[in-house]
């Protein structure tokens, strides 16, 4: 059976079980080369229906968003991009820190802006997402006073051109914070169940630490596919460097956090 005919077979399976939403995105697979197709499912129907179960529920992420976001001094009516928002946790931290700003989310997978908006919702406040590569962004330049992008830039096949996207996009003077990753998503796995161990343990909290270990091992499965892309993007502190000097930005620091395996690089464009 042609690889179009047996798409299509799965395509109406899917439909049938799934209602209206997988048909959007057969449609938008419809459309993509075949790595790009498998990346957007796997987006799609694996990584983000879990995320807010696995990753999101440990308490290393949370504390590298808010360690994120610390590195923002936002005013009220600043417009700020977040960049591969996903299912829109750190812009919940951002509202807890000023709900008068004005978000503009985007994301590759349109069921996870999907679940952004409606947790912004909740907190009384409409966002403005769009699908879109954050490799090209689609925004005029100068249209952003910060931009946010947090563990985004290992699933980029050009995270070179992503970051350049995001200075583009900033005020002259806008702040920025970008992580980049320095070690592969298994590790990571492994790193935050034993960070969520040592952190709830030491205060005692077995029920919950036993929770976030699950939540962790989770994860590290979620990102088990990850390992076969044919390009990873990690970073070394000299490359992150040599990167944002060629970018020249006004001013920009990099920071190391190891229970996260990643850097974040901050300042001023
Ligand atoms: C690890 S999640 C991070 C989500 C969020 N920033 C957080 O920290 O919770 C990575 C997100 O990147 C999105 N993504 C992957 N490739 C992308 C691309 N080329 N452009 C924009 N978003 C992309 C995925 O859909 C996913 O929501």
């Amino acid at each position: 059976m042609p690889a179009t005919q047996i798409f299509r077979l799965y395509e109406t399976q899917f439909r049938r079980a799934q209602g209206s939403s997988i048909q959007a995105i057969a449609e938008c697979l419809g459309n993509m080369n075949w790595g790009r197709r498998l990346m957007q499912a796997y987006f799609d129907l694996v990584y983000n229906p879990v995320y807010d179960f696995t990753t999101a529920r440990t308490t290393p992420y949370r504390r590298w968003q808010e360690a994120c976001l610390d590195k923002l001094q936002l005013a009220d009516g600043d417009r700020i991009l977040c960049v591969g928002a996903g299912t829109g946790n750190e812009i919940i931290r951002i509202l807890k820190r000023n709900n008068n700003v004005r978000i503009v989310a985007i994301d590759a997978s349109q069921r996870a802006l999907e679940r952004a908006c409606k947790k912004a919702g909740k907190y009384g406040k409409q966002i403005e997402t769009v699908k879109m590569d954050a490799q090209a962004l689609d925004f005029p330049a100068e249209s952003f006073d910060a931009a946010l992008c947090v563990h985004l830039m290992d699933f980029l096949s050009d995270n070179r051109k992503a970051t350049a996207e995001i200075l583009r996009v900033l005020k002259k003077g806008g702040q920025f914070a970008v992580t980049y990753p320095f070690s592969e998503g298994l590790k990571l796995g492994v790193n935050l169940a034993k960070g969520s161990l040592g952190c709830n343990i030491s205060s005692g909290r077995y029920g919950k630490a036993f929770l976030e270990l699950l939540s962790g091992v989770g994860a590290g499965i979620v990102y088990l596919p990850l390992i076969f892309r044919s390009k990873q993007g990690f970073y070394s502190y000299q490359q992150l460097e040599k990167m944002f000097t060629a970018l020249k930005p006004e001013h920009f620091q990099i920071e190391e956090h190891s229970g996260y395996q990643d850097f974040i690089v901050y300042g001023r464009k």
